[in-house]
C-alpha cells in the first residue's frame, strides 16, 4: 500500500503556514493572552503529570498537529504494533515490547503463539534464579555466596540494565555489587573486576543475538578470568549465565542452555530491557519490586493504547518535539532529571530514540525531505545548570528541554529537595520568559520552550512508566515520519569494516592495506606502535 510523503500532506502544509505566523510570537505574549494556559495545556497519565504550557504552541498548533497525526493513522498503527502485526517490515517482525509488561491473565496470540504465558513463564524462572541469588542459595563453584553480578552487553543489552540499576538503586540489595561491563576497551572489564573474588562473582551474558563482538570479547575474558582463579572449566555452570534469543550461540560459548533466559525476536534491543535483558536489575531489586516496574510499563502502555489523541502524553510530547524539529529546525532535544539517580536516563533515551528513528529512508524506501530523529542529551540538574545551560539561555540555537522531577525525595536530607525542586522550577521560568537588561550581555532573550514532566516519587512504577512515555514519544514520531523506528541497519557498516581492519592490525607480516589514505595511515601507525610496545615487553 503506498502512502503520501509526509511533506506533501495538506497537514504539513497547513502546519508549515501555521509556523510562519507564529514562529517570531513569544511566550510572554501567549502566556499573556491566556493566563490560565499553565493549567490548561496540561495532562496526567499513568503516574506521571505533564505540564506542556511553556511550549511555542497555540491551541491551533495542537489541533493542526492532532490532524497530522491523524492523517498518518497513527492510532491505526498503534493498535497494529500492540496486536503484533509485523511493522517492523524490513526485519519482518512483529514490534512487542508491550507484550513483555502484559499481566499473567492477559493473552496475545501472535503468529500461533500466546506470548503472554511465555513471557510469565521466563519471569517465573528469572525470579526463582534472582530470590536463589539473593538467598545465597545460588553458590559459586566454591561454595562461596555470590557478592558481585556482572552484567557483560552493550546497547540495549546494557543501557537499560544499567539505566535502570543506577534509578532504582534505593530499593536495591546492598549487599550484592552490580557492574556492567560493555565497552571492548578492555578498561572496562579490567576496572569491573579490580579486586574482586571470582569465587563470589557472577556474570550475566546479555546479548540478543549472542554474535556482538564487544560482548562476546568481554565474555571471553570474563571465562578466562573466573577459570584461572578457579582452576577449573566446571566453574562457568556456576558463575555464567546467558540471556538470548539465540541458544546454539550460547552453547557453542559453553554455557548450559539450563542457565539460560530466553527473550524473542520480536523485542528490540533497545526496547528489551523489560525483558530477561533486566535479569541484574531483577537481581538487585527483587522480583516483586521488578513486576511492580513492568506495571508502571503497562500503565503508560495503556493510557497511550487508549486515551484520547488529544490527553495522550506520549502524542502530546511527540507532536510537540515534532513541531520544533520539522518547523523551527530544532536539531537537539534535552532531557534533564532533577534527580540524582536518572544520572544515565539521557544516555539511554539516546540508544531508544537515536537508533530507532534516525532514518532517512521511509518505509517504501524512498528518501525522506524531512528531518527525521532528534539528537538527545542531557544530564541531571543540578549540575547541568553550571555546565551547558548558559548556552541554552543565551546561545545561539533553538533547544528545546524535558525537566523531570519528582515531588518527594527518596533521601530527604536537610532542605535539599525544596532547592533541588526551586531550581528546576526557576530553570523552566527562566527559559520560557528570559530577562530584559540595559547591557546587552546581560539580556535572556527566553522563548525557549521546555516541557515539565513531574511524578510522585521515583518507585520502580514510576521508572517504567516514564520509560514507556519515551518509547511511545518515540515511535508517535517514526509513524509520522512514516520511517521504521525498529530496524538499525545503519550501525552494521562500522562492524563490518571493523572485522576487516582487526587482522591487519594483528597481522605479523606487514598486510596490503586498500582503505583510502587516512584509514590506510592510522593503521600503520597503530601497528607501529603495536611493535614498539611488544619490543618493550608491554
Ligand atoms: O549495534 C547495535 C545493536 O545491534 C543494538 O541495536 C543492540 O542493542 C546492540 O547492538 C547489542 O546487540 P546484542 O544484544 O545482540 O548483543
Amino acid at each position: 500500500m503506498s502512502f503520501t510523503p509526509v511533506h506533501e500532506t495538506p497537514e504539513w502544509k497547513a502546519l508549515e503556514a501555521h509556523h510562519r505566523e507564529l514562529r517570531d510570537v513569544h511566550l510572554r505574549d501567549l502566556f499573556a493572552q491566556s493566563p490560565d494556559r499553565g493549567e490548561r495545556f496540561a495532562a496526567e497519565g499513568a503516574g506521571v503529570y505533564l505540564d506542556y504550557s511553556k511550549n511555542r504552541i497555540t491551541e491551533k498548533t495542537l489541533e493542526l498537529l492532532f490532524a497530522l497525526a491523524r492523517a498518518r493513522r497513527l492510532e491505526e498503527r498503534r493498535d497494529a504494533m500492540f496486536a503484533g502485526e509485523h511493522i517492523n517490515v524490513t526485519e519482518d517482525r512483529a514490534v512487542l515490547h508491550t507484550a513483555l509488561r502484559l499481566p499473567r491473565d492477559a493473552s496475545l496470540v501472535v503468529d500461533g503463539v500466546d506470548v503472554v504465558k511465555e513471557v510469565h513463564a521466563v519471569l517465573d524462572r528469572m525470579a526463582a534464579f534472582a530470590d536463589a541469588v539473593r538467598s545465597g542459595t545460588w553458590t559459586g563453584h566454591t561454595g562461596k555466596r555470590i557478592r558481585n553480578v556482572i552484567n557483560v552487553g552493550i546497547g540495549g543489552s546494557d543501557l537499560g540494565p544499567a539505566m535502570a540499576y543506577d534509578a532504582l538503586r534505593h530499593y536495591s540489595d546492598r549487599s550484592l555489587h552490580f557492574g556492567f561491563i560493555s565497552n571492548v576497551d578492555g578498561t572496562d572489564f579490567a576496572e569491573t573486576v579490580r579486586g574482586l573474588d571470582p569465587a563470589e562473582t557472577l556474570f550475566i551474558i546479555s546479548s540478543k543475538t549472542f554474535g556482538t563482538l564487544e560482548t562476546l570479547t568481554n565474555a571471553h575474558s570474563a571465562r578466562d578470568w573466573v577459570v584461572g582463579a578457579l582452576g577449573s572449566e566446571e566453574a562457568v555452570a556456576k558463575h555464567f549465565v546467558a540471556v538470548s534469543t539465540n541458544a546454539e550461540r550460547v552453547r557453542a560459548f559453553g554455557i548450559d542452555t539450563a542457565n539460560m533466559f530466553e527473550f524473542w525476536d520480536w523485542v528490540g534491543g533497545r526496547y528489551s530491557y523489560p525483558s530477561a535483558i533486566g535479569l541484574s536489575l531483577m537481581v538487585a531489586i527483587g522480583p516483586e519490586q521488578f513486576r511492580d516496574m513492568l506495571a508502571g510499563f503497562h500503565a503508560m502502555d495503556e493510557h497511550f493504547r487508549t486515551a484520547p489523541l488529544e490527553r495522550n502524553l506520549p502524542v502530546i510530547m511527540g507532536l510537540i518535539g515534532l513541531w520544533y524539529n520539522d518547523f523551527f529546525g530544532a536539531e537537539t532535544v534535552a532531557v534533564l532529571p532533577y534527580d540524582q539517580y536518572l544520572d544515565r536516563f539521557s544516555a539511554y533515551l539516546q540508544q531508544l530514540d537515536m537508533e530507532s528513528d534516525g532514518k532517512h529512508v521511509d518505509l517504501e524506501g524512498r528518501q525522506v525531505q524531512v528531518q527525521t530523529g532528534p539528537i538527545v542529551w542531557g544530564q541531571p540538574g543540578t549540575n547541568g545548570q553550571h555546565a551547558f545551560y548558559q548556552l541554552i539561555h543565551q546561545g545561539t540555537k533553538l533547544i528545546p528541554c524535558d525537566f523531570i522531577g519528582f515531588l518527594q525525595t527518596l533521601n530527604p536530607v536537610g532542605d535539599h529537595h525544596d532547592l533541588l525542586t526551586a531550581n528546576l522550577f526557576a530553570q523552566t521560568e527562566a527559559l520560557a520568559f528570559g530577562r530584559d537588561a540595559q547591557e546587552p550581555y546581560r539580556v535572556t532573550k527566553g522563548n525557549q520552550p521546555s516541557n515539565t514532566i513531574l511524578c510522585e516519587r521515583l518507585e520502580p512504577r514510576t521508572l517504567g512508566a516514564l520509560v514507556a512515555l519515551y518509547e511511545h514519544k518515540v515511535f508517535t514520531q517514526g509513524t509520522i515520519w512514516g520511517i521504521n523506528s525498529f530496524d538499525q541497519w545503519g550501525v552494521e557498516l562500522g562492524k563490518e569494516l571493523a572485522q576487516r581492519i582487526i587482522p591487519e592490525l594483528q597481522a605479523e607480516e606487514e598486510p596490503q592495506l586498500a582503505h583510502d589514505s587516512s584509514t590506510n595511515a592510522l593503521i600503520r601507525r597503530y601497528r607501529a606502535a603495536r611493535a614498539r610496545a611488544r619490543a618493550a615487553g608491554r
